[in-house]
């Protein structure tokens, strides 16, 4: 199959990246089916695509029409049927992504290629529940995706090069600048880079060095970006973030790992989970760091 021959994406899990991904393959033209478990987590997730398409079409990126070809839907079967090419963004724990996957395999045509969003894990160590390892591959995506518009492409060793081709030359029709890891690599090129500082300064923070505030602050003043990691950390959900450090801090029994699980762990307990929940780090819709007084430390 060529890039060309896709017109059906079926995005799985409509969290904080599927959405995002259903609604960059539907401004490029395809049709889009948004599926998820939870009914309640659907109907947010087309809540978050609303809002993201009337704010790309107040900059004239886009039209509202395109809402008409995601269609939202808790019928796995129905959506799997007609699926050319599905895109999987549930939550980042392999034996799950293994069964969900495995049970797209049952309910997709062969021809269906089989991509996975996973931020950290290696495509090969759920390749072989998918069924069809030879037409699985990740395909990566960055946050914002229309603006960080720079997507992963990673086989594992049982991918068929063909399919990396056509995965590639997908990922460039939907407006993303592939780029194809070399070889399985956690973290892929840019989220390698990022998880170091994020995990940085997580430590500076957990281990009392400076609070989150100044190490965002000594970043955004140095960098001159607009946020800093914990910024960048409450964009991403706190939850996510837990979740791949305390998986890591499991596998690697690092002591400095397991202390920035902790350190994050405080927060998921009183339901800061970051932006999406209206708090993590800072309190949203308008974050301390945003506010002219924030870099030079002035009280706000
Ligand atoms: N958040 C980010 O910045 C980011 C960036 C790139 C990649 N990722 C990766 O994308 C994946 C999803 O992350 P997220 O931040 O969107 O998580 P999220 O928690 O916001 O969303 C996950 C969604 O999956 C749904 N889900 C759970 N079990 C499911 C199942 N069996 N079938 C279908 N849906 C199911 C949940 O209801 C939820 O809506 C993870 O692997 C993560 O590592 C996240």
């Amino acid at each position: 199959m060529t890039a060309e021959e896709i017109k059906r994406v079926l995005v799985v899990g409509a969290g904080t990246m599927g959405g995002q991904i259903a609604l960059q393959c539907a401004i490029h033209g395809l049709d889009v089916a948004l599926y998820d478990v939870s009914a309640g987590a659907l109907a947010a997730g087309m809540g978050r695509v609303r809002g993201y398409a009337s704010h790309l079409t107040a900059q004239g990126r886009t039209t509202t029409a395109v809402l008409d070809h995601i269609q939202p839907t808790t019928d796995l079967a129905a959506a799997a049927a007609t699926a050319d090419l599905v895109s999987e963004s549930v939550p980042e724990d392999p034996a799950l992504k293994g069964r969900v996957l495995a049970e797209l395999h049952a309910l997709c045509p062969p021809r269906t290629i089989f991509t996975t969003n996973t931020s950290t894990l290696l495509p090969s160590m759920f390749a072989a529940a998918t069924g069809r390892p030879e037409r699985f591959c990740a395909l990566h995506f960055h946050l914002p995706v229309w603006d960080a518009n720079v997507a992963d492409v990673m086989a594992h060793p049982g991918t068929d090069p063909a399919v990396v081709e056509t995965v590639t030359a997908f990922a460039r029709r939907i407006g993303q600048i592939p780029i194809v890891v070399g070889r399985e690599q956690s973290g892929y090129v840019f989220n390698t880079m990022l998880n170091a500082l994020l995990g940085a300064a997580l430590e500076l923070a957990a281990g009392g060095v400076a609070p989150p505030a100044d190490v965002d602050r000594a970043w955004m003043g140095i960098m001159h970006t607009p946020v800093g990691p914990f910024g960048i950390m409450d964009a991403i959900g706190l939850d996510t973030v837990w979740k791949i450090t305390d998986y890591w801090a499991g596998v690697s029994d690092d002591p400095r790992l397991r202390a920035n699980a902790d350190f994050l762990r405080g927060y998921l307990d009183v339901g800061r989970l970051g932006q999406k929940a209206g708090g993590g780090f800072y309190d949203y819709p308008e974050p301390a760091y945003r506010h002219p007084a924030f870099l030079p430390g002035e009280e706000l």
